[in-house]
């Protein structure tokens, strides 16, 4: 069988750890699915840019539109970020020719995740995007279809890596919130725009589409109320400790009489409990069922091994030949429901 051939646009933090876990996991990949995955083509901002990755004998598409459009590729994957064109129109492009699409892009599936769902159905596409909430940690699919057999009630946790980091390394060790920032970024964890992670708004992305998938309702990133993290300093950390509470910048979707609440805060969490012992770029979200303990999954929740490690398993659903619904309902059906989270209080 031939191999399935991959276009990769943006080739930064993920994207780079994209192709080089394609190129380790070659003979697994072929294994698994009975057909090899190669990575084709690629586009970034600059061809010029020093990049640690062997890219010989790889196409370089004028930009990530051309690359969406080459015939020559059988499958999408966007790793550039930002909630609207390049990105939105290149996957809207690659959707309308049918074409498989795998995202991280966690700011454009809350943003237009419902709208390519439905492009993706129309056309006998795929819409993977199980890298956008958690890294590595198989939330989406868990929600999705590990758990279509029960109601939830409600989903929280810890959403984003950087946060996480940053309040880890301010409390064990007296650093600045700016140090901590920095770090952050040097590593990979951070937004190319860090504003998104401390503020709160990634958390925010990432909720609404976990509720989404948890209660069957709109996207509704707009009714997340939101705050971050950035006014919070060592000594707050330290009073906090002295109470026997840790900080952490929680997001919680939860089904109340009214609707769908959904809020992103820093809380303080008691220091026995297990949602604080998750510390560093760590991420853990507990899902509510009703007639079942809760669940709680941790993992890596940032870097670009932790996300190329979804990414790479929704390409193999894609060479694999596994579909599914992108929210695991009609995306129409989601569009047209008057279920939506409540506005913003
Ligand atoms: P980076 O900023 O490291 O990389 C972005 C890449 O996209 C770069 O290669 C850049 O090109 C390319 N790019 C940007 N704009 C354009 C454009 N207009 N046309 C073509 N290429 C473009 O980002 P990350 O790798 O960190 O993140 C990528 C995506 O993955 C984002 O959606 C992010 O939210 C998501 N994500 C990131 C995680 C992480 O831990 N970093 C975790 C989970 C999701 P060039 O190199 O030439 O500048
Ligand atoms: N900036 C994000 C975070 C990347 O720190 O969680 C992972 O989505």
């Amino acid at each position: 069988v031939a191999p399935l051939k991959v276009g990769i646009a943006g080739l930064g933090t993920v994207g780079s750890a994209v192709v080089r876990l394609i190129e380790q996991q070659g003979r697994a990949l072929s294994a698994r699915c009975g057909r090899g995955v190669r990575v084709v083509a690629v586009a970034a901002r600059s061809k010029t840019r020093k990049r640690d990755l062997d890219l010989r004998g790889i196409a370089w598409a004028k930009d990530a539109l051309a690359l969406a459009n080459d015939p020559d590729i059988d499958c999408f994957v966007e790793l550039m970020g930002g909630s609207d064109d390049p990105a939105r129109s290149a996957i809207e492009a690659a959707l309308k020719s049918g074409k498989p699409v795998v995202t991280a892009n966690k700011a454009l599936i809350a943003k237009h995740g419902l709208r390519l769902a439905a492009l993706a159905e129309q056309h006998g596409g795929a819409l993977n995007y199980e890298a956008a909430v958690g890294a590595a940690i198989p939330v989406i699919k868990t929600l999705r279809e590990g758990l279509t057999g029960t109601t939830i009630n409600r989903v929280y946790g810890i959403l984003n890596g950087t946060c996480n980091y940053i309040l880890t390394r301010m409390e064990r060790e007296g650093l600045s919130f700016a140090e901590c920032l920095k770090e952050a970024q040097r590593l990979g964890y951070a937004e190319a725009d860090p504003s998104f992670d401390i503020d709160g708004h990634d958390t925010a992305q990432k909720l609404s589409i976990l509720a989404s998938l948890a209660f069957g309702t709109r996207v509704a990133q707009s009714s997340v109320y939101v705050e971050g993290i950035s006014s919070i300093a060592p000594e707050d950390l330290r009073a906090a400790e002295e109470l026997g509470y840790r900080v952490k910048l929680l997001g919680v979707a939860v089904r109340t009489a009214k609707g769908i609440e959904q809020r992103v805060h820093p809380t303080m969490v008691p220091k026995a409990s297990s949602i604080a012992q998750v510390m560093g770029v760590t991420n853990a979200v507990t899902i509510d069922g009703e007639g079942i303990p809760p669940i709680t999954l941790v993992g890596p929740g940032a870097g670009g091994a932790a996300t190329a490690s979804a990414v790479v398993a929704d390409i193999a659903d894609v060479a694999c030949g596994i579909r599914a619904l992108p929210f695991g309902r009609p995306a129409e059906q989601l569009l047209a429901t008057t279920k939506a989270p409540m506005e913003r209080h």
